[in-house]
């Protein structure tokens, strides 16, 4: 089934200039990009997106990590995209992600982990829904 799935590059990718690398890996998946944009995000939308989080103890540090240079927000189409981009990303340690994925290839450590994406259809909708309009996703 054609799902669409919200992803975002992280600071510690934009900061190495792998938006471009990352992408392909997401293109080579079969996944489409269909709505993309460069962001600073705000110290309140960051506390928002991770609110699920709010009494880890690294949730400070997660949402100082989001907000410490750009990210890039996005929308992602494609056949079982939800769970297609989260075997496209890797374990979220990537000590434990598998050969080929993002986090294998450039995760720096669990916190800084270059890409986020949604665990569940439902939440993609809510996720996507905080970034974009229907307006900005063209499939
Ligand atoms: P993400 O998929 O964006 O969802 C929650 C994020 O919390 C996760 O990726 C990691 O970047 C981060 N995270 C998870 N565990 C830890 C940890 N032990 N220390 C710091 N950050 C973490």
């Amino acid at each position: 089934m054609t799902e669409r799935t919200f992803s975002i590059i992280k600071p510690d990718a934009t900061r190495r200039n792998l938006t471009g690398k990352v992408n392909a890996v997401i293109e080579d998946a079969g996944l489409r990009i269909v709505a993309q944009r460069r962001i600073q995000m705000t110290d309140a939308q960051a506390k928002k997106f991770y609110e699920v989080h709010a009494e880890r103890p690294f949730y400070g540090e997660l949402v100082d990590f989001m907000t410490s240079a750009p990210v890039v927000v996005q929308v992602l189409e494609g056949d079982n995209a939800v769970a297609k981009y989260r075997e496209v990303m890797g374990a979220t340690n990537p000590a434990q992600a598998a050969d080929g994925t993002i986090r294998k290839l450039y995760a720096e450590s669990v916190g800084e982990n270059s890409v986020h994406g949604s665990d569940s259809l439902e939440n993609a909708k809510l996720e996507i829904a905080q970034f974009f309009t229907d307006a900005d996703i063209v499939g």
